[in-house]
């Protein structure tokens, strides 16, 4: 005979669920400051990520407001060459208004398989570091951009391209605005086998 499970209907586990529902990408930002504890134990929990073999292979980067300043000059100079003197004005002006900056690389590996496992066990560590922050209060936003593929912004970052490789930028700050969003119903992407 098999046993019934153990009640699941409890209320961490709704609370824990609105944490992973209630996450959005956040674009605006108050300009208070993000504790570094705060940051630092986000980042910890982010180190528990699964991750195969237990590779570890991420990196984490905090720039301080020099390393953001030539970061916002990239910035600038990108947009500037790619579209117009105006608009990169503009651009550099809303990224300094980002009131946290994280860079996460994943290492490289010669072996196809190992390199995809650690880029999925990245980016579950990166979940974890916003999930964590979400919970407390912070707001973040995941970003690929240009300027994270460019050399000029691993230069700056002390980033050797050669071993390793940009998951993402990660902007966090207390949400001035928290956005909506929506999903599909579960079953647009569930599948029952017999
Ligand atoms: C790998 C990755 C890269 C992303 N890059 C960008 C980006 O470059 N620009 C952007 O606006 N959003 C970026 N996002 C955020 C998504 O746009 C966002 O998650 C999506 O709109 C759903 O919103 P939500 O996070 O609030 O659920 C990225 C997300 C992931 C996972």
């Amino acid at each position: 005979m098999k046993k019934p499970a153990p009640s699941y209907e409890t209320q961490e586990l709704r609370e824990f669920a609105e944490v992973l529902r209630g996450r959005r990408t956040i674009n605006l930002f108050l300009q208070t400051l993000v504790p570094e504890k705060l940051v630092e134990e986000a980042l910890e929990a982010a180190t528990w990520a699964p991750n195969h073999h237990v590779t570890e292979p991420w990196r984490f980067i905090l720039p301080g407001p020099q390393t953001v300043g030539r970061i916002l000059d990239l910035c600038k100079k990108m947009v500037a060459a790619a579209k117009s003197a105006e608009l990169s004005e503009h651009k550099r002006q809303s990224w300094s208004e980002k009131p946290g900056w994280l860079i996460v690389t994943c290492k490289r590996s010669e072996d196809e398989l190992r390199q995809r496992e650690d880029y999925a066990a990245c980016s579950a560590a990166v979940q974890n570091f916003m999930l964590y922050l979400w919970k407390a209060g912070v707001g973040s936003k995941w970003t690929t951009g240009a300027i994270t593929r460019d050399r000029r912004f691993a230069e700056i970052l002390g980033i050797d391209l050669g071993t390793e490789f940009v998951v993402g930028m990660i902007w966090f700050g207390y949400p001035k605005v928290t956005p909506s969003q929506s999903r599909k119903e579960l079953s647009a992407a569930l599948t029952r086998l017999p």
